[in-house]
């Protein structure tokens, strides 16, 4: 009790709003390794869940609240949101590559939720703001992978071919040593070639139930979080993840990433990558 009540804004009630006295305060280091919210009365023996990511300056960034709000707003269905019905009848040609290339997005999204869940437990939950941000990512790169299951076989094309080349890429960022190191890949060249083949798949289009399968994930791919703990969106400031642990960019990522810049973990932290990546 005494404490004020939160205030819904506009769009409703925030975790920004939430961030009330202490509870709007967040320590430079998380004092125990629970799943007991921040700010709540904890019994002395709670158990150690391990997390080895505790201190603030390796996940924060001042606008991950709003980053988190704006994520959980973006959410849609790939059920009741593509007017799948409206899908026309195409040149077997056609329906053949736009198939292949929906076969090629399923296969790859898939690797954007399952790397980030792979490292995402070892954020201390005092920082819980800082984890409900990537979890936005692993659940609307999950759609993604379905969206465009759907797109496969909803038209009569059905699922092309898997290749091994796509597979081996898609293994060395899910068996990366380190979150930068896989963050590198996966978000530098791998996101690269997403947005470009989204783009080029909008722009030749041959209905408009196509454009909003695209531009609804495009939309997702601009609020990525990027290696050295940066977002496609322009952060502000220092974003999660950006301390996970790390081995420093082996050669073959540098030069995958074509930044020659970047040489050990210290160097990544202070780039701006969301300029190299050419969206924002
Ligand atoms: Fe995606």
């Amino acid at each position: 009790m005494g404490l004020s009540a939160a205030e819904p804004s506009k769009t409703g009630l925030t975790m920004r709003g939430i961030a009330i006295g202490t509870y709007g305060e967040f320590p430079d280091h998380a004092p125990l390794r629970t799943m007991a919210p921040r700010g709540s009365d904890i019994d002395p023996d709670v158990p150690d869940m391990g997390y080895t990511i505790n201190d603030k300056a390796e996940v924060w960034s001042d606008n991950i609240l709003d980053l988190y709000e704006e994520a959980a707003s973006r959410q849609w269905s790939a059920t009741r949101d593509i007017p799948w019905g409206d899908l026309p009848e195409l040149d077997p040609d056609i329906e053949h590559a736009r198939c292949f290339v929906a076969t090629v997005l399923s296969e790859v999204e898939m690797v954007a939720a399952d790397f980030p869940a792979k490292w995402l437990w070892l954020i201390n939950h005092d920082f819980v703001e800082a984890k409900m941000f990537p979890y936005t990512q692993v659940m609307d790169e999950a759609r993604h992978t379905v969206v465009f299951r759907k797109r496969a076989l909803a038209n009569g094309g059905g699922l092309g071919r898997a290749s091994a080349v796509v597979e081996r890429f898609l293994q060395l960022i899910l068996d990366a040593q380190s979150y930068d190191e896989g963050s590198a890949l996966m978000h530098l060249p791998g996101e690269g070639i997403v947005i470009s083949l989204f783009r080029a798949g909008d722009a030749i289009a041959p209905s408009p139930v196509e454009q909003q399968i695209l531009r609804l994930c495009t939309a997702r791919q601009r609020l990525q979080p990027l290696p050295g703990g940066l977002s496609r969106r322009r952060a502000g400031g220092r974003l999660l993840l950006g301390g996970l642990p790390r081995t420093g960019l082996p050669p073959v990522v540098q030069a995958v990433c074509g930044v020659g810049v970047l040489r050990g973990s210290g160097a990544l932290r202070g780039l701006r990558l969301d300029a190299l990546a050419g969206t924002g």
